[in-house]
């Protein structure tokens, strides 16, 4: 202020190299800080890192291959026409109800949590998936069951709320489809042990209810990418058999806005797998996740 009225006072040339002089300074600042945001990947308005997401749909590798995942599709596909609920509307449809029995048969845990019930779709397929094991479900609200197990033990409070202190964690895999906050679950095992946890609801930023792993990679902030990179060993988002013509919301494939595996599958080259095409408008990015 008191710059600007003594500079008022002075002979009108002397005000003009002034004003230019600080015109020149401003525009090197923003050049400076321009240069620094691009060497350090930062947004230059807010100074978040901002993540190249492109290619974020995994880290680390799991323990299984992608023709593992092929080779299981035609089993599936047979037992998944015995389900027991055909209408599992708002629940898991034969894509990522492919990928959570698949990983579930593949390492058999001898624990399994359940998170999310619903009306009990995956817990009919995760006990086909591992017979032997010991498995808890959870739901706030149990009263939707159609298929009610009696060799499960149900909850109806959240997964923070239980006492988990009888169960070998190392020998448990958790499951989540109960729309929570994914960074906060992957906080709680980390802090208690659970190594294995797979998210059905794992939206792209922009989507879906609830924060996602897939949300948290995403964040120009990166603080919880970057807690999530220090503690997972393994990230991987399942592929799409096929893929849908249009994604869940309607809108086209993008690979800025919804960075995808490439699918098992570009046609459905066999009869089995025609369920899997018919039902791939719900996929969303279903994850598997490996605490180090
Ligand atoms: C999308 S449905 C689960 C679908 C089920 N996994 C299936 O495929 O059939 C989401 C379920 O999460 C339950 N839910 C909501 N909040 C929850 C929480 N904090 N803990 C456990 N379940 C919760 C809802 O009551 C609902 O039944």
């Amino acid at each position: 202020m008191r710059i600007k009225k003594i500079a008022k006072k002075l002979p009108k040339h002397l005000q003009t190299a002034i004003k230019q002089t600080f015109k020149l300074s401003s525009k090197f600042r923003k050049k400076i800080n321009q240069i620094k945001c691009n060497v350090l990947n930062l947004d230059p308005v807010t100074g978040f890192r901002i993540y190249k997401i492109q290619k974020l749909t995994h880290i680390g590798k799991p323990k299984w291959t992608r023709n593992d995942l092929k080779n299981k599709l035609k089993e599936f596909s047979e037992l998944y026409k015995n389900r027991p609920i055909k209408d599992n509307y708002y629940g898991m449809k034969s894509p990522h109800m492919f990928s959570a029995w698949f990983v579930i048969q593949f390492l058999k845990p001898e624990h399994i949590i359940e998170s999310g019930v619903w009306k009990g779709q995956g817990t009919w397929f995760f006990e086909k998936a591992a017979p032997s094991a010991k498995i808890h479900s959870i739901d706030i609200n149990l009263g939707l069951r159609k298929y009610i197990s009696e060799k499960v033990i149900y909850h109806n409070i959240d997964f923070f709320d239980i006492d988990w202190n009888d169960i070998p964690k190392e020998k448990t895999l958790c499951f989540f489809d109960d729309h929570q906050n994914a960074v906060k679950r992957v906080k709680f095992a980390k802090k208690n042990g659970f190594k294995i946890l797979i998210f059905e609801d794992n939206y792209p930023p922009s989507q879906g209810d609830c924060y996602s792993l897939k949300k948290a990679f995403a964040t120009k902030s990166g603080k919880d990418a970057d807690y999530l990179k220090n503690v997972l060993k393994v990230y991987y988002e399942f592929p799409p058999v096929l893929k849908s013509e249009k994604t869940r919301w309607n809108d086209k494939w993008n690979d800025k806005k919804y960075p995808t595996p490439e699918p098992l599958y570009r046609n459905v080259e066999n009869e089995y797998l025609q369920v899997y095409f018919d039902e791939s408008i719900h996929y969303t990015w279903i994850c598997y996740a490996e605490l180090k």
